[in-house]
């Protein structure tokens, strides 16, 4: 009895999960062109971004296997084009939230944490975060600094966002 319970339960859940499959959402993995990056401050800063940032925040993602596989491939997307839309460093043409990065470094909000298991080359130490603080600051200007010019604020690309 229990193990036909069992049995009849993994069905279900083995079924759901190839139904899950063919949702259409999430599945779409071009990279857009890298259109214009911004000037970074050192080759240095760019490769911590490139380890710790870049699939989420740029258009140069790599998809790894399991992002194709529903529900992974759900939140994989959903980050990746949520990322990008806030602050994409291959569309530096466009309006971004620049000041924010490094602020968000110090804070340990990014790289979220959900991303560093499967991730481990985005784990930075103490040494590689100070630098890559140092680099975003350096690279998109700082929030905490009031009223200082700010090169990548010009003609609009600062924050624009109410948070
Ligand atoms: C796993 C994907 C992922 C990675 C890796 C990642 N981010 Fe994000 N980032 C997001 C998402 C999703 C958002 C929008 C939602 C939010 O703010 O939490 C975001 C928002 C931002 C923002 C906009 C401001 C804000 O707080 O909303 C900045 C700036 C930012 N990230 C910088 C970085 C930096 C710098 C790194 C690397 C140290 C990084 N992110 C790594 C997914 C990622």
């Amino acid at each position: 009895m229990i193990r036909k319970t069992v049995l009849i339960l993994a069905a279900a859940a083995i079924g759901g999960f190839l139904l899950i499959q063919l949702a259409p959402f999430g599945r779409n993995h071009t990279n857009p062109a890298v259109v214009q990056e911004p000037t970074w401050d050192s080759p240095q800063t760019r490769a911590l971004f490139e380890r710790a940032c870049a699939d989420c925040h740029s258009n140069n993602t790599v998809w790894p296997w399991y992002s194709q596989v529903a529900p992974i491939s759900w939140l994989v997307y959903r980050d990746t084009m949520e990322g990008r839309q806030k602050f994409n460093v291959s569309e530096w043409n466009r309006p971004q939230e620049g000041g924010e990065a490094a602020e968000t470094v110090i804070k340990g909000e990014m790289p979220p944490l959900i991303y560093l298991p499967t991730h481990p080359e985005a784990r930075l130490t103490t040494a590689e975060k100070e630098q890559l603080i140092r680099g975003l600051q350096a690279t998109f200007g700082s929030e905490q600094k009031n009223g200082e010019y700010d090169r990548n604020e010009k003609e609009g690309r600062g924050d624009d966002d109410t948070d």
